[in-house]
């Protein structure tokens, strides 16, 4: 990195101290760093005391095949039984796990007893279906109840799960379908988005036509009552086969490597990484993380993630992590602007909820809509939100602290992947005093650094790679069918070290905290100088006018590449249109970083192109700042966006 480009972010300097009252009680104290760093493995075997082990371990951490680490391998479990059953029998049966909202209304309160019983009927009804333990099943759900139900029968029964979003098109789930040989798939006849019922089955029908004979039932959810197409013999109702099963069903122990499930993320190149969690450390490290940075008292809190289960948020912070600690947590089906764009902030305040994660995406969207909108909802149960998914800009983090913390709740910043399983560098609410922008530092038992290009570790105030030195619980196992590249992504570029490479660029600042500075893919070079996306990003986003700005380097003849940026506007805010608002823009993000830094052009446009778990798809802005027919837009949420864009395209120069 230059020193121009890391000084914008350098010049950051607000930090706000933990409160009070939630650093005397925290969960966790400062204590556990110098402990996890005195001993990394016992800090585990300690953290997975946590969890209810049918036979204990005895070994922590197997390292005699790195990069395949190994940990707690002689012991066993069953995952469903620490999320639900041993809260059961513990007492607290009564509790309500999940508070549901559907889209159109509809509410459902589900006790941790009704949801032992469920997962208890699924799990039947899976076996039923000829499902046993090393099956894989295909989960294509809105966000329901029996998503996760789902999920958990299929950890009850040492099924492996694939979970496919439901934004996903059709052949996009058949490739998953097949990569990972699905015995079942279990959909929907449809959710509601937007206002309206979407359907889900017709894309699993075409996907089974694309790879048949691979699944042999599809079991259905009906949930919105459209119209769907039946194939008898393959095709299950979910409440004849769930509802009529016994809700007894005695949990069968797993050794802690047994796999938990497989959750595709895009690489590099085109196929999709089936990306292999297991089930002892995976839990461990949820639970842990989860317990420590949302600081959760399993008795009072309300916690809420915005998150899809299709993606591993959903997984490790919905599902798993929070049911393991007894959470209480609202699950919400559609989009916040359904039916009006304080959905919500009414869901917060109707439920109290203390614990809110969310994504820079979508703080960024409500900035876009205005403060007037939170203004108008009691938020004052909030203590704790958190963030994920991408860097946060400072501008961002401090609307998100001001207007829906009310400047009184911290803000974690949480970096992890989907690979890591669980949060791995974030600040402990109850001891770190935060900076905007930055995910601070390492958790406990987590080892982290900033590295240069040939493995040395940076010194503070400098950018590099982000790596990981030692092994977590968590981690990936491998990467589905394909043990090869496993090695090659991540293990490959520090071989010498035995670090994890995370793709991720990342720097020091003076007091040694970690800021993320996006993709290592997504850093530009301009005439030899290195620029972050996302701090031309964050430059453009303190600009006044702008709500939401995506950058890309295009190819230049000149100098290498070029800085294009795409803005999108904050209503109501009054100033200069068109050329001379451009010109303005650019001007700011010389003023903030540089002149090295200036976007060779602006386009204002309406909508960026995003997947459904909310990154923005840069290779698809790069494909229109380049006049390049545009590429694979299968994962995008709303592919119409791409169409808009491509005829605002810059004329080549
Ligand atoms: C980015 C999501 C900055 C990062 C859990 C990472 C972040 C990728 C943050 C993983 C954050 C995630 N600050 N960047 N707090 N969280 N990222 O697999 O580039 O969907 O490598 O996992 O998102 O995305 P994934």
């Amino acid at each position: 990195m230059t020193d121009e480009t890391l000084s914008n972010l350098l010049t950051e300097t607000r930090t706000f101290e933990p409160p009070a009252e939630l650093a005397a009680h925290a969960n966790v104290k400062a204590d556990a760093y110098a402990a996890a760093a005195a001993d990394h493995e016992g800090f585990w075997a300690e953290q997975a005391q946590r969890l209810t082990w049918a036979e204990p371990f005895t070994q922590i951490l197997d390292d005699s095949s790195a990069p395949f680490y190994r940990w707690f391998a002689d012991g066993t479990l069953n995952v469903a039984y620490n999320c639900v059953d041993r809260h059961v029998a513990a007492g607290t049966g009564d509790q309500v796990a999940i508070h549901f909202v559907g889209e159109p209304g509809d509410r459902r309160d589900i006790t941790y007893a009704q949801l032992k019983d469920e997962v208890s009927r699924a799990a039947n009804a899976l076996t039923d279906l000829g499902v046993t333990a090393g099956d894989r099943v295909a989960i294509y759900l809105p966000m329901i109840p029996e998503a996760v139900v789902s999920m958990l029968a299929c950890a009850r029964i040492g099924a492996t799960h694939t979970v496919v979003f439901g934004g996903f098109s059709a052949e996009a789930l058949a490739s998953r379908i097949e990569d990972c040989n699905a015995k079942l798939v279990i959909t929907a006849d449809g959710g509601y988005r937007r206002g309206s019922a979407s359907a889900l089955k017709p894309a699993v029908d075409a996907a089974l036509e694309k790879v048949p004979g691979v699944a042999q039932h599809v079991l259905v959810v009906r949930r919105t009552g459209q119209e769907v197409a039946w194939h008898d013999g393959v095709d299950v109702w979910w409440h004849d086969a769930v509802d009529g099963a016994s809700a007894d069903h005695t949990p069968e122990a797993f050794t802690a490597e047994h796999p938990l499930f497989v959750m595709y993320s895009s690489g590099t190149t085109g196929k999709p990484k089936g990306i292999l969690h297991t089930s002892g450390g995976y839990l461990t490290g949820t639970a842990y993380t989860h317990h420590a940075v949302f600081d959760l008292k399993p008795e009072s809190d309300v916690y809420w993630c915005t998150a899809d289960v299709g993606w591993i948020t959903g997984h490790s912070y919905i599902v798993y992590g929070p049911l393991a600690n007894g959470v209480t947590q609202v699950l919400y089906e559609g989009t916040p602007d359904s039916p009006h764009k304080g959905r919500w902030w009414e869901i917060i305040q109707d439920y109290k909820v203390t614990l809110f994660y969310t994504a820079p995406t979508a703080i960024r969207t409500f900035m876009k809509w205005g403060r007037s909108v939170p203004d108008g909802y009691d938020m004052s149960s909030l203590r704790l939100l958190g963030s994920v998914g991408e860097p946060i800009n400072p501008e961002a983090y401090v609307w998100y602290r001001s207007v829906v913390g009310g400047d009184r709740c911290p803000v974690v910043d949480t970096w992890w992947q989907t690979e890591t399983g669980m949060m791995m560098i974030s600040p402990l609410p109850g001891v770190t005093a935060g900076k905007p922008g930055s995910a601070m530092t390492p958790l406990p038992g987590v080892d982290a650094d900033v590295v240069s290009e040939d493995g040395v570790p940076v010194p503070n105030g400098s950018g590099g790679y982000l790596v990981l030195t030692k092994p977590w619980p968590a981690m990936l196992r491998t990467l589905l069918g394909d043990d090869d590249r496993f090695v090659e992504t991540y293990w490959s570029k520090y071989a010498d070290q035995g670090w994890y490479f995370a793709g991720d660029g990342a720097k020091k600042d003076d007091d040694g905290a970690i800021w993320l500075l996006g993709r290592v893919d997504d850093v530009m070079n301009v005439s030899g100088h290195r620029l972050s996306t996302t701090e031309i990003e964050s430059a453009l986003v303190s600009h006044p006018r702008v709500a939401e700005a995506a950058v890309v380097g295009a190819s230049d003849e000149t100098t290498g590449q070029a800085v294009v940026a795409y803005v999108i506007l904050r209503e109501g805010i009054d100033g200069v249109d068109g050329d001379a608002l451009v010109q303005e823009l650019r001007n700011h993000v010389a003023t903030e970083i540089g002149a090295i830094a200036k976007p060779r052009s602006i386009m204002i446009v309406p909508e960026l192109p995003k997947t459904r778990s909310g990154k923005i798809m840069r290779r698809l802005l790069k494909d229109v700042a380049e006049n390049r027919t545009v590429g694979d837009t299968t994962t995008l949420a709303d592919r119409s966006i791409m169409a808009a864009l491509s005829a605002q395209a810059p004329r080549p120069v």
